[in-house]
């Protein structure tokens, strides 16, 4: 259940969002015609960070598993496909509308800030016991059952304090569009709402193309749409996204082992990322989506408490199934592997299906939130002391936008000409950038804030002997070192490796 938020934690994703503006990370879609509510464009900063998150999960997946392979499939798909998937019918959020104020509201989440609420005020037990009970009105579909939830436990209208609800309806969150130019009946084109179908739907192409034996992989990055009703939290909530997915298909009967692996080897990943194990907790679902066996989320303590980061789901063999069921096309595997039990192979079978699946914006939200620092630090000594505010970033630095930045102490006496030097010899290997305006303080502030590792300094002494400072961004401290070290000190730094061996 997530935790309400105090003003100093909405304080504090206020400044998130400003920075990520500020420091081009993240902008409103639109931004020019006042936005479009719940979709956000990257910018120059943050589709460098957002891309080396995605690289890195994708090689953790891929290149660490022998046995995962990817794919890239499109965003439409036969409308059949949703059918077959359970999302036409049953892909929905429970809706009410307060008849004073207007406006609209997911039911399940009025009742979990209730929840919340409760728990608060130091009774978790009847928080618990509010969710468990929406959990089992939902799962019912007990619509009229969940507007008396509503009324008993007197909910309110958050903006204006009113109790005259709607009748709770359900809506389906996919997009669509009309897909025939020619056939104006021809049923819509939904815009995936996940990536998950065109890896199931791609099962046997890759099995068979790609020569695996279960149990295996497929991945897959890329963008799902969901018509969000509450669209809030900044990039947590957007109605187009970034999945990154990973279907593992298994032999029947094994599923809970693989389940429990991939649990495990999930939460390894944000914490070898940098995020602290203290502000990471598993919770299981309360009502299952209607594809899941079993279910938990991987949750991160955001500044509005704690919130889904990557869900990890038993999917069983219901997508294969059921595709196999209206393609009227098998979706087997056969298992040559002898079952000890019968002394015989496994035989033909449709695999089950153990799913992660994290947002790749929920992540860089994260990452983001876990760098932000704000400190004192005290300059100087005596009567000469002053202390000032700093803000940086602190990014893992495999995952910073900038690796490092070079300066030229002065715009003369060859330093710039040095300083172009080291940019070429190193930009095959790093994203760079020289600075050379204003005073090194600014420069060194400006990398900070957007979360550079290093900055190189280019002076007098560089000139003579081939050295430069190295200035690192957590620790403001500076070393002095040659020139050639640079690639294998910066690059050991910012290796993939220093995540992946935590793994
Ligand atoms: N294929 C399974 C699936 O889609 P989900 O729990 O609905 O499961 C998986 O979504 C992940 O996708 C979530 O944990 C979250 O990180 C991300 N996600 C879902 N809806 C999102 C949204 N509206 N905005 C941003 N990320 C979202």
């Amino acid at each position: 259940m997530s935790k309400p938020t105090t003003p100093a934690e909405s304080a504090q994703l206020k400044d998130i969002v400003a920075h990520a503006k500020e420091y081009g990370f993240v902008f409103q879609s639109s931004e020019i015609y006042d936005g479009l509510a719940a979709v956000y464009d990257y910018g120059p900063n943050g589709v460098e960070l957002k891309n080396n998150l995605k690289r890195l999960w994708w090689e953790a997946m891929t290149q660490l598993h022998g046995n995962v392979v990817g794919i890239d499939a499109a965003i439409f798909m036969d409308p059949r496909t949703w059918e077959a998937s359970g999302h036409v019918a049953g892909f929905n959020d429970p809706l009410i509308d307060n008849l004073d104020s207007k406006k609209r509201y997911r039911a399940d989440v009025l009742i979990e800030e209730k929840a919340a609420e409760y728990e608060k005020a130091g009774d978790p037990a009847r928080g618990a016991a509010l969710t468990a009970e929406m959990g089992r009105l939902l799962t019912a579909n007990d619509l009229a059952g969940v507007k008396q939830l509503i009324i008993d436990e007197k909910i309110v209208d958050p903006l204006s304090g009113s109790s005259k609800w709607t009748d709770v309806r359900q809506f389906n969150l996919m997009f669509s569009t009309q897909g025939s130019a020619v056939d104006s009946e021809a049923a819509p084109v939904y815009l995936r709402p996940e990536t998950a179908q065109g890896i199931f739907v791609n099962f046997l192409n890759v099995q068979k193309s790609a020569r695996m034996k279960i149990p295996f992989g497929i991945a897959q990055i890329g963008k799902a749409f969901r018509n969000e009703i509450v669209a809030r939290q900044f990039i947590f909530r957007m109605r187009e996204f970034e999945q990154m997915e990973m279907q593992f298909f298994v032999r029947p009967g094994t599923e809970g082992e693989w389940y429990d692996t991939w649990k495990a080897a999930r939460r390894r990943f944000h914490e070898a990322l940098g995020l602290p194990a203290a502000k990471l907790r598993f919770h299981d679902h309360d009502k299952l989506a209607h594809y899941a066996k079993a279910a938990v989320d991987i949750e991160y303590e955001f500044p509005f408490g704690f919130k889904e980061m990557e869900g990890i789901h038993s999917r069983g063999d219901f997508d294969l199934t059921q595709h196999q069921n209206l393609s009227r096309k098998k979706q087997q595997y056969f298992d040559n592997d002898i079952d000890e039990t019968t002394g015989k192979p496994y035989g033909n079978y449709v695999p089950y299906v153990v799913e992660t699946s994290v947002g790749a914006d929920r992540l860089f939200l994260a990452t983001l939130c876990e760098a932000f620092q704000e400190e004192t630090i005290t300059e100087g000594e005596g009567e000469a002391q002053t202390t000032k505010q700093r803000t940086f970033l602190k990014l893992h630095p495999a995952v910073a936008p900038i690796k490092a930045a070079i300066f030229p102490l002065v715009r003369k006496d060859g330093m710039p000409e040095k300083a172009q030097q080291i940019f070429d010899d190193l930009r095959f290997d790093f994203r760079l950038v020289i600075e050379d305006k204003d005073a090194i303080g600014k420069r060194y502030t400006r990398q900070d804030l957007i979360g550079t590792p290093f900055c190189i300094v280019v002076d007098g002494q560089t000139l003579e002997d081939d050295t430069v400072t190295v200035r690192h961004r957590d620790t403001r401290e500076q070393t002095r070192m040659p020139i050639s070290a640079l690639r294998a000190y910066i690059g050991e730094a910012v290796s993939f490796k220093t995540v992946f061996a935590k793994l």
